[in-house]
């Protein structure tokens, strides 16, 4: 076979990890497959800067766009981030020639991901995602192809590890949050503008993407009601701590009396149950069925190995054929945000 020839926008954080065990692990992962797998070709907005790994043998594109069509490439990496502006570009540009692309861009799902599972259905393509969503976590393999006909009744969880990260270093350690942000930031767990892990923003996006796949209907993150962490304070963890409860920031989609409720605000969740536990880094994705009651996933949640795990994942799921189902949205009643955001889930 001829080798999968892979070009990868955007060497971020994950961008650069994916490169790396690309680079490192490509005979083991070639033997996996029967299949070579490389990395051709990059692009990124500075050429010279250091990243910890060679890219002096790749091919370089300024422009993610040019990546995304060149014939040179067979699958197309989105790593920029972004909900417009060159992600989209690359993204729809390298489907509408009927070329896979695997992104890790929540955000630009969050906006246009209907339209883009449109689009590469249209042009008998594959889009994968599985790293938008809880970063290591299988949790879009699971939804799409591990319930067979269960129905999902409600899926709630922690979905943004920056968030875990300082309510529970700020619960164990008594840091403060801008320290603790500070070290989320240098662990490479944080988007570039911080307020959208803070703000709720990035846990909303990740839920709109969820409960499309849960409920089937149009990605709608402004219909999600958002609140997110920085007005917890020592003292409302201590208050919850000794009422028996953490504070963890949920998103929750479920259904409820003539519609779907989505939001996504800091909870109190008993200590001693499932999802107190998961701390740290760590994120939990609870999937609630008609059959098997509940599921939970837990995983780490964001960081460069677990997220560009996924993104691998995804692109061996294409090398091998797999065709994921078509998304298959219909519009269904979306309820505005009506409950009183701190409270026992
Ligand atoms: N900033 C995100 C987080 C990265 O902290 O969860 C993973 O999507």
């Amino acid at each position: 076979d001829t080798p999968l020839r892979i070009g990868v926008a955007g060497l971020g954080n994950v961008g650069a990890t994916l490169v790396r065990i690309l680079q490192k692990d490509g005979v083991e992962l070639t033997r996996k497959l029967g299949r070579q797998i490389v990395v051709t070709a990059v692009a990124a907005r500075s050429r010279s800067r250091d990243r910890g790994v060679d890219i002096s043998g790749l091919e370089w594109f300024d422009d993610p766009v040019a990546l995304a069509k060149s014939d040179r490439i067979d699958l197309f990496v989105e790593l920029i981030g972004g909900e417009d502006g060159p992600a989209y570009a690359a993204v729809k540009a390298a489907l509408e020639i009927g070329r896979p692309v695997v992104t890790a861009n929540k955000a630009l799902l969050a906006k246009h991901g209907v339209a883009l599972a449109k689009v590469a259905e249209e042009a008998g393509t594959q889009l994968g995602f599985e790293a938008a969503v809880a970063g290591g976590i299988p949790v879009i393999k699971t939804l799409r192809e591990g319930l067979g006909s269960a129905s999902i009744e409600r899926v709630y969880g922690i979905m943004n590890g920056t968030c875990n990260y300082i309510l529970t270093r700020m619960g164990e350690e008594g840091i403060s949050f801008a320290e603790c942000l500070k070290d989320a930031q240098e662990l490479g767990y944080a988007e570039a503008d911080p307020t959208f892990d803070v703000e709720g923003f990035d846990t909303a996006h990740k839920l709109a993407i969820l409960a499309t796949l849960c409920f089937g209907y149009e990605i709608a993150p402004d219909r999600i009601h958002v609140e997110g962490i920085t007005r917890i304070s020592q003292a409302d963890i201590k208050v919850a701590a000794d009422l028996g409860y953490k504070i963890k920031l949920l998103g929750i989609a479920q259904r409820s009396d003539g519609g779907i409720e989505q939001r996504v605000h800091p909870t109190l969740v008993p200590k001693g149950s499932a999802i107190a536990g998961v701390d740290g880094v760590m994120n939990a994705v609870a999937l609630e069925t008609d059959h098997v009651h509940e599921l939970l996933l837990a995983g780490p949640g964001a960081g460069g190995p677990p997220t560009a795990s996924s993104v691998l994942s995804d692109i061996l799921d294409i090398a091998r054929g797999t065709k994921v189902p078509p998304l298959g949205v219909s519009s269904a009643e979306l309820l505005p945000y009506k409950q009183a955001p701190m409270r026992a889930h």
